[in-house]
C-alpha cells in the first residue's frame, strides 16, 4: 500500500530516461536539447495542444532593454545574459535542425504618440541610461527616416538597437527538430495524469493513456499549466497562475517592408516577421483559465497600432489569438531544483519566455547535471516561494 500522497504502481514502468520534460514549448524544448547535449536521455511529452502553449501566440520579442522595469534588475541581467547567448544558440540550433529559427536582428523603437507619453518615455530613457543600457533619444524627424511609415504626429522615440525578435513558431519547430536529431524523444497527445514519487524522491510519469515513464528527475515545464500536474505533493507545489495576453497576426498584402524594426508603444507593440506579417500584441489580462479573443481586447490593440502607423488599416487580420503566460508572485520565472529529490522547473517565465529559453536551458541542464548554473540564475530557485510558504506556515 502506498503511503499517502505518494503516487506508485504496481508494476515497473515500461520505459526508463534520465529525463522527462512536461512541456513542448520554447521553453521545455530548449531544456531537452540542452540535457541531451550533456549526454543524458530525454524523452519529452507534449500534450498536443500547441494552439494552448503560450509559444504559439508569442509575438517573440528579443528585448531585455526595451522591457527593463524598476525593481526588476535581476530579471534584466537574465534576460541580458539569455539575449548574449541567443545569436550562437539559434545557429547551432539550424545547423543541428536544418531549419531557420526566425531570428531577425531588426532593432527596436520605443515610441511615444502624444505629451504625455513623451514625458514617460523621457524618465525611460533616463533609467536605462543610469543602469548603463543602450538607448538612443531620437527626433520624431529622425524617427520617421528610420520607419517612414510612423505617423507624423509622434512626439519622440528612443532607439533601442539590441533588442530583437523571433519567429517563435520558427523557434519551436526547429527545437523540436534538433532534440529529435541530438536523440531524444518526443512523444505528442502524451496528458500528463500523475507525477510518480515515493516520500522522498520522483520516479516518472504517469500519462492518461495509461502508459508509465520511469525517469530519474522529471522537469516541469508545462508553462501556466505547471502548477496543475496531478500528483505533485503539496509541499512541493509552486504558485503559477495563468496570464491572458490576446494578439492579432496580420499581413500586408502590399508585401515587406513597411515597417522593419520592433515598435514598442504604451500600451503594446508591433512585431515586424520582415516578410509583410506582423505580430500585434498585447492585453495583459488576470482571467483565470479564459481563452477566448474578445472585441475590447482586439479594438485597444488597433487603436493603439493605428495611432502609431495608419497603414495598419490596410492589413489583412490572418489570426487573432489568446495565450496563457506563466505568471509568479513575482512574475519571474523558476529555474532548476524543486522540494522533492528529482522534480525540476521550468516555468514562470511570465512575458518573457522566448527570450529567456536559452538561459532557461542551461540553467536547468547545469541543475540536472550538478554544474554551477549560470549566475543570472541563482536568484530565480522555486525554493523563494515555497520556503516562504513554510515560513508563514501555509
Ligand atoms: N512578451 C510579450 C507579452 O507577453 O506580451
Amino acid at each position: 500500500m502506498p503511503a499517502k500522497g505518494v503516487h506508485n504502481l504496481a508494476s515497473a514502468p515500461r520505459t526508463h530516461h534520465d529525463v522527462a520534460v512536461i512541456g513542448g514549448g520554447v521553453v521545455g524544448l530548449s531544456v531537452a536539447w540542452a540535457a541531451l547535449r550533456r549526454g543524458l536521455s530525454v524523452l519529452l511529452l507534449d500534450r498536443g495542444d500547441p494552439e494552448a502553449s503560450a509559444s504559439f501566440v508569442a509575438a517573440g520579442m528579443l528585448a531585455p532593454t526595451s522591457e527593463v522595469a524598476h525593481g526588476e534588475e535581476s530579471l534584466l541581467a537574465l534576460g541580458l545574459a539569455s539575449s548574449r547567448l541567443y545569436d550562437a544558440w539559434c545557429k547551432e540550433l539550424a545547423e543541428s535542425s536544418g531549419l531557420d529559427p526566425g531570428l531577425r536582428r531588426c532593432g527596436s523603437l520605443m515610441i511615444a504618440r502624444d505629451r504625455d507619453e513623451a514625458e514617460a518615455l523621457e524618465r525611460e530613457l533616463a533609467y536605462r541610461e543610469r543602469l548603463g543600457l543602450v538607448a538612443w533619444r531620437l527626433r520624431p524627424s529622425e524617427a520617421r527616416r528610420l520607419e517612414p511609415a510612423l505617423a507624423p504626429t509622434l512626439r519622440l522615440a528612443l532607439e533601442i538597437p539590441d533588442d530583437h525578435a523571433i519567429d517563435p513558431r520558427a523557434l519551436t519547430a526547429a527545437l523540436a527538430a534538433a532534440v529529435c536529431a541530438a536523440g531524444g524523444e518526443i512523444r505528442h497527445g502524451a496528458e500528463v495524469a500523475a507525477l510518480l514519487h515515493t516520500d522522498q524522491r520522483v520516479e516518472g510519469v504517469a500519462l492518461r493513456s495509461g502508459d508509465r515513464i520511469g525517469a530519474e528527475r522529471v522537469v516541469v515545464a508545462a508553462g501556466a499549466w505547471a502548477a496543475q500536474i496531478p500528483g505533485l505533493p503539496e509541499h512541493a507545489r509552486v504558485p503559477v497562475r495563468p496570464v491572458k495576453g490576446q494578439i492579432l497576426r496580420l499581413r500586408d498584402p502590399s508585401g515587406a517592408g513597411l515597417v522593419e524594426r520592433v515598435l514598442r508603444l504604451a500600451d503594446g507593440y508591433l512585431v515586424p516577421r520582415g516578410d509583410g506579417r506582423y505580430v500585434l500584441g498585447a492585453t495583459v489580462e488576470e482571467r483565470g483559465w479564459d481563452r477566448d479573443p474578445t472585441a475590447g481586447g482586439v479594438f485597444e490593440l488597433l487603436r493603439a497600432a493605428r495611432e502609431a502607423l495608419p497603414g495598419v488599416d490596410e492589413w489583412i487580420v490572418e489570426e487573432v489569438a489568446a495565450g496563457l503566460r506563466p505568471g509568479t508572485p513575482d512574475n519571474s520565472p523558476l529555474l532548476g531544483a524543486g522540494e522533492l529529490e528529482g522534480l525540476y522547473w521550468a516555468t514562470g517565465h511570465y512575458r518573457g519566455g522566448v527570450l529567456l529559453a536559452p538561459i532557461t536551458g542551461e540553467a536547468l541542464a547545469a541543475a540536472l547535471t550538478g554544474e554551477a548554473p549560470p549566475p543570472e540564475a541563482l536568484p530565480f530557485t522555486p525554493g523563494r516561494f515555497t520556503r516562504a510558504r513554510e515560513e508563514v506556515g501555509v
